[in-house]
């Protein structure tokens, strides 16, 4: 699909809400389904020895990744690109201090990242822009032979996603939404109990993003600019990558599992029209907004092998912060906020465990091999971790821990949710992004620094 059918579908669908997106979900379930994937289940690119990077979008998060990568062996960031001058000056400065050459800047307006594309020689374009320049940046790498990464969510709506999975087939690039999550310290240990099978089955979990974002929002700057937005654009869960991508790995969804359907339901919208009243004046055009994003939503997920997903997404009312991380197995259960364990026949019948106890026996590998050097880094050294990874897999020519799939089949969520929102918790299907590939790709496993 061409990137300006794609900008159209997407615009349509946020403009004119249920129409456009029903006639989204005939065309999404109407999309040929002949690519092949690469063979051998996931695809695993030729290894490159320096990861030649251009980034786009060196904001808050994007700045953070560039810190990161600038101490990451086997990168260099050769071309940088904001529609900020002020942070592409900062981005020259911070490489250059770290002993690398200056990267080529690109601040000729929203679109520039097309000519870094294009003219610059590069491995991978990286992309920590808001949420609408995702896909374009991701089509715009790939169909110029780069790989793609994207801050989350990679796309919001299913024609994008659908159209991430066909570049990065045609072209045979990664595809990666890096979910820094899934390297979460917890989640990780999650993993690791999980995989040695104390938990048993995983038969049901829990996730969310529930993060009280209303001062955010409202700012001047950064997120502000961009972030609440969306609340006036989509009734839709529009973050659900953090909650879902750590129980994704736990549950080997499009590694044996999949999403199969999803019912939605979210409640009033509340949070930002109280805030706005109580922060402005009656006559700040904040106080004009109208918000279509309801403060409260919950999904439930089915999966193909008849397993259940709850996700729920609250930005906008005060609460403190949780993704939930819940997973419930025929044997015990891990839950999260705070990290507790419950394994049947190890500690007292009924009682949780504090997950701290159980790390010297469980913590996971990647933590134990790199807790000091992500100290510091943000969220707590998660996403170091996803950025020293990615670097990794890229120079070892190694399957990248999160694929195109994982990118599109969580991403769909954020349409998906909003359909089924508007036409009363209807269920919807969720493409199944790997055309049959889940039932026969390799699961992820135990991995190193
Ligand atoms: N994984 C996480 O924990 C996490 C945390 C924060 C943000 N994020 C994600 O990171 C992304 C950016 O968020 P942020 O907090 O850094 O926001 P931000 O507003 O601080 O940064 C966005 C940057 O992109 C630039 N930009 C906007 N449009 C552009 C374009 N067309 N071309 C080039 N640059 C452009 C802006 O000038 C800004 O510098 C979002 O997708 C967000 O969801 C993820």
């Amino acid at each position: 699909m061409s990137e300006s059918t794609n900008d159209l579908d997407r615009r349509d669908f946020l403009k004119l809400g249920s129409a456009a997106v029903v006639a989204g979900a005939v065309a999404a379930r109407s999309r040929p389904t002949v690519q092949a994937q690469s063979s051998g289940g996931f695809l695993a690119a030729p290894p490159i020895d320096l990861v030649r990077i251009g980034f786009v979008g060196v904001g808050l998060q994007g700045g953070s990744h560039v810190n990161n990568l600038l101490k990451i062996p086997g990168c260099r960031i050769a071309a940088v690109c904001d529609i900020r001058k002020e942070r592409t000056d900062w981005a020259t400065k911070v490489i250059t201090e770290a002993g690398h050459p200056a990267p080529t800047a690109y601040t000729n307006g929203p679109r520039d990242f097309e000519r870094l594309c294009a003219d610059e020689d590069l491995d991978l374009v990286y992309t920590a822009t808001p949420w609408e320049w995702h896909v374009p940046v991701m089509l715009a790498a790939m169909s110029h032979g780069k790989h793609a990464a994207t801050e989350v969510p990679a796309a919001t709506s299913v024609e994008d996603c659908w159209a991430l999975v066909e570049s990065a087939e045609k072209y045979k690039k990664h595809a990666i939404m890096m979910e820094n999550c899934n390297y979460g310290r917890t989640e990780m240990m999650a993993f690791n109990i999980i995989k040695q099978g104390l938990l048993g089955d995983v038969l049901h979990a829990e996730g969310g993003y529930l993060h009280d974002l209303r001062s955010i929002k409202f700012e001047d700057r950064n997120e502000g600019l961009w972030r609440r937005a969306w609340a006036m654009k989509l009734n839709g869960n529009l973050y659900p990558t953090h909650g879902l991508g750590p129980v994704a790995n736990c549950m080997d969804i499009n590694r044996g599992d999949r999403y199969d359907y999803i019912v939605s339901m979210a409640g009033p919208s509340r949070g930002l029209q109280d805030w706005a009243r109580e922060h402005y004046p009656a006559d700040s055009s904040k106080r004009q907004e109208t918000y279509v994003l309801g403060d409260v939503h919950t999904s439930l997920v089915k999966t193909a092998n008849g397993k259940t997903i709850m996700v729920q997404f609250n930005t906008n009312l005060p609460r403190p912060y949780s993704r939930i991380n819940q997973m419930q197995g025929t044997k015990g259960i891990i839950q999260g906020y705070p990290d507790r364990v419950y394994i049947e026949g190890r500690g007292r019948n009924h009682q949780w465990v504090d997950a701290a106890e159980l790390r010297e026996e469980f913590d996971h590998p990647l933590w134990r091999e790199m807790d000091e050097r992500a100290a510091g880094a943000g969220h707590g050294g998660m996403d170091y971790m996803e950025d020293y990874r990615l670097i990794k897999c890229l120079r070892e020519g190694l399957a990248t821990d999160m694929t195109v799939y994982d990118a599109a089949s969580m991403s769909a969520l954020v349409e998906l949710t909003a359909r089924s929102n508007e036409s009363k918790s209807r269920p919807l299907d969720i493409p199944d992004f790997t055309r049959g590939q889940w039932r026969t790709n390799p699961k992820l496993e135990i991995v190193h620094a």
